[in-house]
């Protein structure tokens, strides 16, 4: 099974000083190092997190699957034509959300959805769409041409007992129903330590793809390092200076 590291919340931190470190070209090569499987990164239209210049540079150097989470916009499109990472899943994206909110409307967005899985195709580029676990959904997405679907962990990942439970089935439901119409099923967002295991046991699932739980422990995991490192040049430079 895929795990596709998302590297967004390196570029947010970078971002909060506009400087250059930490910088997700970097984490994506440690990430790889630790085991990852692809890379993926939204660029967003309002390049909160991740720039054009990070795109540039992991389409140089990354050696594993490389996955740009974009909307279906008219600029985005022409920018995976000219990039071409292996696969692009398309999200709905609203200015003043904190992280991507639900799936796509697929019914609404029919049409849009359509040219642009054809156009990115057309590229070479495997296309798979973020989407609720509703069956609507995967039939939609298997008539309008899509390779994948990731199905939406959310609701999942952020209920408990028994509300989970039910979560829990609709994401399987769907996972497997996408299997049965020839989709190849991913599954993401909101996983994290404690609620990937009852979703990664399941054998149909391409692949998992997960960021925030990943960069939240690793700062934690870090830091003893982090600060020993600092203290040993702070030491140093007593004794020599
Ligand atoms: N999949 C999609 C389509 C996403 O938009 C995101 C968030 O950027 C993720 C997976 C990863 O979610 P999380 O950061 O909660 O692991």
């Amino acid at each position: 099974m895929i795990l596709g590291v998302n590297v967004d919340h390196v570029a947010t931190v970078r971002q909060a000083r506009l400087g250059v470190e930490p910088d997700p070209v970097i984490a994506a090569s440690l990430a790889i190092l630790g085991g990852a499987d692809g890379i993926t990164i939204h660029l967003r239209e309002d390049r909160r997190h991740i720039q054009d210049r990070d795109l540039d540079l992991l389409k140089e150097i990354v050696p594993v699957e490389l996955n740009l989470e974009m909307a279906a916009t008219r600029e985005m499109i022409s920018i995976a034509k000219k990039k071409r990472p292996d696969m692009v899943t398309l999200v709905p994206e609203k200015r003043k959300e904190l992280t991507t909110e639900g799936g796509l409307d697929i019914k609404r967005n029919r049409h849009t959805l359509q040219r642009a899985i054809k156009t990115l195709q057309d590229s070479n580029i495997f296309v798979s769409l973020f989407i609720n676990p509703s069956k609507n959904d995967i039939d939609l997405s298997k008539t309008i041409g899509a390779d994948m679907v990731e199905i939406h962990t959310g609701q999942y990942a952020n209920r408990k007992g028994r509300q989970q439970d039910k979560e829990l089935i609709r994401v399987i439901d769907a996972i497997n129903k996408a299997v049965a119409v020839g989709l190849e099923a991913n599954a993401g967002h909101a996983l994290n330590y404690t609620n990937v295991s009852q979703i990664a046991e399941h054998k149909d699932i391409r692949g998992l793809y997960i960021g925030h739980s990943i960069i939240s422990r690793a700062v934690l995991v870090g830091i003893e390092r982090a600060v020993r490192e600092m203290k040993e040049l702070m030491d140093k430079a007593r004794k020599t200076g």
